[in-house]
């Protein structure tokens, strides 16, 4: 894939856009004019990140930050031959990039949703080639998480399906699986309702943040804790998982805990705000 796009350069679509470059392809990151300087700034201090860690060099930094370009121009879209939607969760916000993205980009382009919670056929629908449309699901911290969901839709051509994943993987160097477009797909299925869950635990005063999140690092090995997770991720993410997970099974255990509806309704967002379970500030 010479020319990629991405759609919106938040946490995802900054650090989608850092592993493709990266990888050698040239990228065009869509963005509103007020946030195209902090899209740039947030991939440069990644990478800054990488040189200083010693996964990258200093040369290769730079060349990468010349391959990505910001802009507030779809248009410029056109030649782009795999483009990723990385936008808040809001499905009628995607629906009318997809809908102007198929107008644009060529008919043999990929169409790719980073969505964690809306049904990709939905995206797809609003094309006039939904055969094209999958799900590309990254994780936060892109540049240092391993895995990218495939998601694969009721009318997807299995050959964009192939194409897809072997470009996460001897492209991006990344380790893919599969999931069918339900709700969740296979991580968030599994992550999001453990971390409703300790959201519940830590709103019932049975613990405090701290000894939840000590508890599933030094006595399950995990890297990070659920609410130390949970801001990372971002409450709003979180929330928007937990209630697509409750509508599409319906089941109690999948609604989303009073306190974290309150924590975003009080822009209380996790890290990205400054403010979640823990201060950032
Ligand atoms: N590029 C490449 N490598 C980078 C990098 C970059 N831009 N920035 C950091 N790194 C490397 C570091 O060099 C380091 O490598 P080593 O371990 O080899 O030394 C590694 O990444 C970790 O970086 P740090 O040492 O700075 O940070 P840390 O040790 O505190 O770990 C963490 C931070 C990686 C986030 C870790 O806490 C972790 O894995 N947490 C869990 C994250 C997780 O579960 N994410 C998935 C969330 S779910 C989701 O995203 C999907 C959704 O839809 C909700």
């Amino acid at each position: 894939m010479k020319n990629v796009g991405v759609i919106g350069g938040g946490t995802m679509g900054a650090g989608i856009a850092e592993v493709v470059a990266r990888a050698g392809s040239t990228v065009r990151v869509l963005e509103r004019a007020e946030a195209v300087d902090a899209a740039r700034e947030r991939i440069a201090k990644s990478l800054a990140r990488a040189v200083k860690a010693g996964k990258l060099a200093e040369d290769e930094s730079t060349a990468t930050l010349d391959r990505i370009t910001v802009t507030t121009d779809l248009e410029s879209f056109a030649d782009c031959e795999l483009v990723v939607e990385a936008m808040p969760e809001i499905e009628s916000l995607k629906l009318e990039y997809f809908h102007k993205l198929d107008d644009i980009v060529s008919k043999d382009a990929i169409l790719a949703t980073n969505t964690s919670s809306i049904p990709v056929i939905r995206l797809a629908n609003a094309t006039r080639h939904p055969e094209r449309v999958l799900g590309m699901h990254f994780f936060n911290p892109v540049p240092v998480m391993a895995l990218v969901e495939i998601v694969t839709t009721l009318k997807v051509d299995p050959a964009v399906v192939t194409k897809v994943a072997d470009f996460a993987r001897d492209g991006l160097g990344k380790r893919t699986i599969e999931s069918k477009d339900q709700s969740g797909f296979i991580v968030n299925a599994l992550l999001v309702p453990y971390l409703t869950n300790a959201i519940r635990m830590y709103e019932s005063g049975f613990a405090s943040a701290e000894d939840i999140d000590e508890g599933m690092v030094s006595g399950c090995g995990h890297p990070m804790g659920p609410l130390r997770l949970s801001d990372t991720v971002g409450l709003d993410i979180c929330l928007a998982v937990a209630e697509s997970l409750y509508a599409e099974f319906g089941q109690a255990h999948y609604a989303p805990p009073v306190l974290l509806r309150r924590m975003v309704d009080a822009g209380y967002l996790g890290r990205k705000t400054g403010r979640g379970f823990y201060d950032y500030s």
